[in-house]
């Protein structure tokens, strides 16, 4: 890899920034009177399945093969980015190196996602009236549900939002959104690590260590001190950092950006998104469900093996509800990122009792969802094993909802698309490449549909409304078509 000389994350981006602009400007200019698809009615009436209609840069999401970040797929990441050894390959790459890279579109130096890690321990302490919310909060209440609260009780110094309403120029913007994206991302492992306590422990936090990376010092925060617990952490930031616009978590965030809510207010949109059961509380419910069918047969005297997970299955979808950890929205074979935990699996816990019942689920669930007929993609997605990752498995795998939680789509989408475009420069033609839709988990979206024609009109002028003639080019606007979908 070529040296570069070291910067920071903000002049990385400062440098990029105007690039990135002028491609925008230019895209509008060439193609944006070109039509890119139809839309039907079934289309509509299905939440805007499939149509082409977000513009999204940091990663692509490929019905048969699963997400590329930047066009890298999580094996050649596992080559190619730092990790907390140093040199690519040694570990699990750190979520600060794929962050460095999404935002850039350049794999980062060691040196480089250091001073992101740096960056973001700088950054991390959370003011003590949070701590006090916090710690008021009823045990019995949805960590989901505190998380959110402390990521809102953290607004209160959005530098975004002050330097908005001290009249910065709209050019500027950029710059104070990146401000609080570092901000929340530096600050949410401390209130997810104090909700966990709160909620499962004695409300004290383990000690963080200024040598350590983002991932093990939320492993300390939350009592775990064990390598391979850091390379896990690594590995589950790493595979849920981003999973294209269209999902309901990053679309969420992006569309309350985009009426310039400050980062904090566009995140906690994206959390309450996630903390939907058909989304990232999926894998709170597949360790319910893999608990529950543990617990049956124990009662009734039965084996945990193919013949009674296939029957408890059938009872599952017999009394109308879904099977949790199948079935995607846009993939149609098996999550890339099932495929990197089994192996992390298959190397650390080999013959744990819960990832082998995982192992069993998976060579019988397809079957029974192929048999059913009705799931378009009956292989396992991310959340069927992300929740075996720790002892305390029915917490682990609350905890595990707040690993999504930390960079799931927001980091590189909660930019407001009206905003000058802070991510870096990419070739046009993959910009077009870009446009396309993922997001059938937006299951909101046929009430978007009515809206549609009045949202897009807002959407297209909002930002540049009463401008002059000419004016209109200063305004540099972004559209987003997918907040019409
Ligand atoms: N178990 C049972 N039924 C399922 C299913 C599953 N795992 N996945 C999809 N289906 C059903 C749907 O509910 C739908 O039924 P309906 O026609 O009665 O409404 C039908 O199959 C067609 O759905 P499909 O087009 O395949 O999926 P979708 O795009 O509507 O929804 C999910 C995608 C992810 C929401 C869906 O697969 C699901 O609910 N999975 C379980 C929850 C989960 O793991 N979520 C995490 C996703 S990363």
């Amino acid at each position: 890899m070529a040296t570069r000389g070291m910067a920071s994350i903000q002049d990385t981006l400062a440098a990029l920034v105007p690039i990135k602009q002028a491609e925008l400007t230019a895209l509008k200019k060439e193609h944006g009177n070109k039509v890119i698809g139809e839309v039907t009615v079934d289309q509509c009436i299905g939440g805007g399945r499939d149509i082409k209609s977000l513009f999204y840069e940091t990663s692509l999401l490929d019905a048969q093969e699963g997400i590329r970040f930047r066009g890298y797929s999580i094996p050649e990441l596992q080559q190619k980015l730092p990790t907390f050894a140093g040199p690519a390959g040694q570990g699990e790459p750190t979520p600060e190196a794929l962050v460095w890279l999404m935002l850039t579109d350049k794999i980062p130096t060691k040196a480089e996602a250091d001073s992101l890690t740096a960056e973001l321990y700088k950054r991390s302490e959370i003011p003590q009236h949070v701590v006090r919310l916090l710690k008021s909060l009823p045990k019995a209440l949805h960590p989901m549900s505190q998380l959110v609260i402390g990521l809102m009780a953290l607004q209160k110094d959005s530098k975004f939002a002050a330097a908005y309403a001290s009249g910065v120029h709209k050019k500027e913007y950029w710059k104070h959104s990146l401000e609080d994206i570092l901000d929340v991302w530096a600050k949410l492992p401390e209130v997810a690590a104090l909700v966990y306590s709160n909620t499962y422990k004695d409300g004290t936090l383990g000690k963080k260590d200024p040598n350590l990376d983002y991932s093990a010092n939320f492993a300390r925060r939350l009592g775990y001190d064990q390598a391979e617990f850091d390379e896990l952490m690594r590995l589950y930031l790493v595979i849920h950092s981003d999973h294209e616009g269209g999902n309901a978590s990053a679309h969420a965030t992006h569309l309350v950006g985009s009426t310039l809510s400050d980062p904090y207010l566009s995140y906690s949109a994206g959390l309450n998104a996630l903390a939907g059961p058909l989304h990232g509380l999926a894998n709170q419910e597949v360790l319910g469900w893999i608990l529950d069918l543990q617990q049956k047969f124990k009662k009734e005297g039965k084996a945990v093996n193919k013949e009674t997970i296939t029957q408890f299955a059938w009872e599952t979808l017999k009394s109308g509800k879904v099977i949790p950890g199948y079935g995607h929205a846009v993939l149609r074979k098996t999550d890339p990122r099932y495929t990197s935990q089994r192996e992390f699996a298959l190397k650390y816990l080999p013959d744990d009792e819960l990832f082998r019942i995982v192992g069993t689920i998976y060579e019988v669930v397809p079957d029974v969802l192929t048999e059913h007929g009705k799931t378009k993609n009956p292989y396992p997605n991310v959340d069927s094993v992300s929740c075996l990752g720790g002892r305390e498995r029915r917490k682990e795998g609350w905890i595990s909802i707040f690993q999504r939680s930390f960079v799931n789509n927001h980091i590189s989408t909660h930019f407001p698309p009206s905003l000058p475009p802070s991510l870096p420069p990419l070739a046009l033609r993959r910009a077009a490449l870009a446009l396309r839709l993922q997001g059938v988990q937006l299951l909101h979206r046929p009430l978007w549909c009515l809206a549609c024609a009045r949202r897009l009109v807002a959407v297209l002028l909002g930002p540049c409304v009463g401008l002059a003639p000419g004016e209109a080019e200063e305004c540099d606007l972004q559209v987003d078509p997918g907040s019409c979908q």
